[in-house]
């Protein structure tokens, strides 16, 4: 007989369990599990990054998008979203602002935006490297070819998000149009993963239709692919999507993953969502004491904030202003963690 609590420390020691054994645990789990798996994925954490937490200064650069992701704010049918795009000259001080705040890593997120040519992007990255050669700058443009990010990996990026959203193909057709494709997707993140990117995946906990089943291949895809990163955020609808009126992720489910993920990789870059902070209160501190590692505060200018919408009632929190950071380092001191100022790369262990 199966049972969760053993499936959870086997998955400590082996770093590896099979499909029908990821799905025993989702399909099983109890409260007292997941307390199990939290207290054990601390302690993981601790043995790798010790107190540390990082942080990221989130610039969101644009907020035109040529796909049409049904769950997504702002993909491009939704016609009540305003437009905009950000300036080098407007990417480069959000990264001033955050450097005197003490943030070493810029991500540049954007929705696919033509606009973004490898030239421009190649020249804001090596600009921010030059003006900031203690940084490490993340990008999160979506796809693109095996050469446009070969390129970018060349201008000096080091790191690159792309959420896979769902490990099963047939799932990944109901979140999105007909001209994307798991198959491109996974093809990506092997792309970015051979040219040298310490490359992160992830997925939506909770997105319309999702299954137990789907979240077992998620975290075997996890295992098997190994990055360096993963994003874990649960659903949040958007007034202006299709999936308006479906049903949120589940706050509990969000952090029990984020527990098994870093159990699973030990030495995972894990952030705590924004969107796990606009789902509870608070959200943000617990997804780190359930095994996260990372915090995401976001740079960009208060007029693209507003824009840059992927679901509803989007999370302000003002750590990103002096006093916000402040308070926060004081909040997590108080429990026992020191948010560095810090590149916070990958350890390989
Ligand atoms: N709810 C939660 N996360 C979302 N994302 C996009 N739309 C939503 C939503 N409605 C996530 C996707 C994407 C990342 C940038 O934001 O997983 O990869």
């Amino acid at each position: 007989m199966m049972n969760v609590k053993d499936l959870i420390e086997k998955l400590n020691t082996q770093k590896s369990l099979t499909l029908e054994e990821y799905f025993f645990i989702l399909d099983n789990y109890t409260e007292k599990d997941a307390e199990f798996a939290k207290k054990l994925a601390v302690q993981i954490r601790k043995s790798v990054y010790g107190n540390a937490i990082y942080i990221r200064g989130l610039i969101e650069v644009s907020n035109y998008c040529k796909n049409g992701c049904l769950y997504c704010g702002i993909n491009r049918d939704n016609k009540s979203c305003t437009r905009y795009r950000l300036s080098m000259e407007e990417i480069l001080s959000c990264c001033e602002n955050g450097y005197k705040l003490g943030f070493r890593t810029f991500v540049m997120q954007g929705g696919e935006d033509n606009h973004f040519t490898d030239e421009f992007v190649c020249n804001v990255v090596k600009e921010i490297k030059a003006r900031f050669p203690d940084c490490a700058v993340t990008l999160s443009l979506g796809e693109r070819s095996y050469d446009s990010y070969k390129a970018l990996y060349d201008a000096g990026a080091d790191r690159y998000l792309l959420r896979h959203e769902t490990a099963d193909s047939e799932h990944y057709s109901m979140l999105h149009p007909s001209d994307l494709s798991l198959k491109t997707r996974i093809e990506c993140l092997e792309n970015l993963k051979s040219i040298g990117f310490q490359t992160g995946c992830g997925i939506m906990v909770g997105s319309p239709y999702q299954t137990n089943e789907h979240l077992a291949k998620d975290l075997k895809f996890i295992e098997e692919f190994d990055p360096q990163m993963c994003g874990i955020g649960p659903f949040l609808p958007h007034k202006d999507t299709v999936f308006a009126d479906k049903e949120k992720g589940s706050f509990e489910l969000t952090l029990f993953l984020l527990s098994l993920i870093r159990i699973m990789k030990p030495s995972i870059l894990l952030p705590s969502t924004t969107a796990l902070g606009t789902l509870r209160e608070g959200g943000r501190e617990m997804g780190i004491m359930a095994g996260a590692n990372v915090i995401m505060p976001n740079l960009s200018p208060d007029t693209a904030k507003d824009k840059y919408m992927l679901y509803d009632n989007k999370l302000r929190t003002g750590l990103e202003s002096v006093e916000g950071l402040e308070k926060l380092k004081q909040k997590f001191a108080s429990i026992g963690y020191e948010i560095v100022t810090d590149r916070g790369d990958y350890k390989k262990q």
